[in-house]
């Protein structure tokens, strides 16, 4: 199942979470990998909204997209994303290409040491209820690349790297750099 969004053993893949708190939805980049082929992993940080509200609602969507303006914006401008809901009641990203819903079957937690210091980490399984592809494939960029790794790069409160900003500017397109460029201003200020 999950294997027809790119799902493979031991490839992780980017994400877009969307999950509903309290009242509200949200939508964090994510990544996740497949255990067999209705069931996945993912690794979250216990401090982050993704795993609070999916250990409140036991359910999460994992939108598939290959547009990296979706991770910048995922990351410093939220409410720029057009969340659409799914039959259950679950967020779900408009533009994305494809999503799985999944429900949460169990968790356990470590405490992970690394450069950024000590945090506690939620290992997440997870089966796919629902699958839904919404439009075609499309092709893959160096310049998408490049913008998810500057994401993963801000994520962890570091700068851009200007070897990384180099590919992303040779291999977008004007206007999407522009917005690329735009969603790091706002980054800088918050
Ligand atoms: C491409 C990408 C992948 C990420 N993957 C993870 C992940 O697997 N687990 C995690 O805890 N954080 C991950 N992050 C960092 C979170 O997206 C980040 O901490 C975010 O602010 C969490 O938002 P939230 O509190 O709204 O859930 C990733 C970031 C990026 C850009």
């Amino acid at each position: 199942m999950l294997e027809r969004l790119g799902f493979r053993r031991g490839r992780v893949v980017e994400c877009i979470a969307t999950t509903l708190g309290e009242h509200e939805p949200n939508a964090a980049p994510a990544g996740a990998y497949l255990l067999t082929p209705s069931t996945a992993v993912m690794k979250l940080h216990t401090r982050t909204r993704t795993f609070a509200n999916l250990m409140q609602r036991g359910r999460v969507v994992l939108n598939i997209t290959t547009d990296p303006l979706h991770f910048l914006r995922a990351l410093v401008a939220k409410e720029e994303l057009e969340l659409g809901t799914t039959p259950s009641g679950m967020p779900y990203l408009r533009d994305a290409l494809a999503y799985a819903e999944l429900e949460l079957l169990d968790v356990r937690t470590y405490t992970l040491r690394d450069e950024l210091g000590e945090s506690r980490v939620g290992v997440v399984r997870l089966r796919v209820e629902d699958i839904r592809v919404l439009a075609p494939p499309q092709g893959l960029s160096r310049g998408a690349c490049a913008v998810v790794e500057l994401a993963v790069e801000l994520s962890r409160g570091r700068p851009p790297e200007e070897r990384v900003l180099r590919v992303a500017r040779r291999c977008l397109s004007a206007r999407e750099m522009r917005e690329v460029e735009r969603l790091l201003r706002l980054a800088r200020r918050t």
